[in-house]
């Protein structure tokens, strides 16, 4: 069993700067990746398991119908890195199937991390696992010291890339292309443009879990940053908006109200918006141009129900 934790205090997110910049600017808004404490990840968890959103079935199911063909065209690899892991469930596929003899998985929340590497770490006696606690949006370069040599994979599921801007999707897809060098291959799961009604519906379910999981931002804020918002008076709001080919999330403020962040006062007029989640949507051969862009080119695609996946080379 080999199984390492690093927790990488100096590259950590600064929630409080980036709460403070995003509430002072005009539009408003808040990163999702502050989504993700932990009654946040619990929450994203529900969402999966509401009827109207598919996404993290159909990847599942995507890769359980074709991982063989998946692993066959992936070949020998050395080291998988996987960012924004999480839970560390989605990558256990690939340990079955790719066996890999070292695991690189970062989160910007550390010791959930920890906890599942750890486990996976006694699962897999014959993958060292090295666990790195850091937000890599910010210093995805911190965890080259801790990569092996050999052949890497950069394994990025669950439409993550999403979230990004596609001008900032590129420069992330740059960024995995250093840290995979130029023989390393990149795996990436993103959801599809498809029926803008189904769409709306995904990010407006009727038991209210993404509402909940949207406003929970705000609850954070009240644990962490001593702010005093009242969660009454915001309105999860959610829409596809064709043209920029993206879900917008936003939280309305239903009057005119201040409210105290971090010993600061903020102003929210009536109808104002936070926004805080861009949910980009893709055909594949536009998504295929912007990894192009970042020096990746396409060896294969598998779709299915609105999802795909790619392998990049
Ligand atoms: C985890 C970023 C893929 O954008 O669909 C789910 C997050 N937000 N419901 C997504 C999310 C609202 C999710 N990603």
């Amino acid at each position: 069993m080999s199984f390492r934790f690093v927790d990488l205090p100096a590259a950590h997110d600064d929630l409080r700067a980036d709460v403070l910049a995003g509430l002072a600017a005009q539009p408003k808004s808040i990163p999702p990746k502050y989504f993700y404490d932990e009654a946040g990840c619990r929450l994203f968890e529900a969402i999966c398991a509401q009827p109207e959103y598919a996404l993290c079935r159909t990847e599942r199911a995507l890769m359980d119908a074709h991982l063989s063909e998946i692993a066959a065209a992936i070949g020998a690899v050395d080291c998988i890195i996987e960012p924004g892991a999480g839970d560390c469930v989605k990558v256990r596929a690939l340990l079955d199937t790719v066996h890999p003899s070292q695991l690189v998985v970062l989160d910007i929340a550390g010791e959930p991390l920890a906890a599942a590497a750890g486990a996976l770490a006694l699962e897999y006696s014959g993958v060292a696992v090295s666990a790195l606690g850091m937000d890599f949006i910010r210093s995805l370069e911190d965890a080259t010291p801790y990569l092996m040599g050999g052949r890497r994979l950069v394994y990025y599921p669950g439409s993550s890339i999403g979230n990004f801007t596609p001008a900032e999707a590129a420069a992330l897809l740059a960024r995995f292309r250093k840290l995979a060098g130029e023989a390393g291959q990149l795996l990436i799961g993103f959801d599809l443009k498809k029926d803008p009604v189904e769409l709306h519906r995904a990010y407006n379910d009727v038991a209210g879990v993404t509402a909940a999981f949207n406003l929970n931002l705000l609850a954070r804020l009240n644990r962490e940053l001593e702010a005093d918002f009242d969660l009454g008076q915001f309105r999860h709001y959610a829409f596809y908006n064709p043209v920029a080919g993206r879900v917008e999330m936003h939280l309305i403020s239903l009057t005119g109200q201040t409210v105290r962040v971090a010993g600061q006062r903020f102003h929210f007029a009536l109808g104002e918006s936070v926004h805080t989640e861009n949910s980009w949507k893709f055909r594949g051969d536009e998504f295929s141009a912007i990894a192009a862009s970042a020096g990746w080119q396409r060896v294969q695609t598998w779709e299915r129900d609105g999802f795909a996946v790619q392998l990049y080379g």
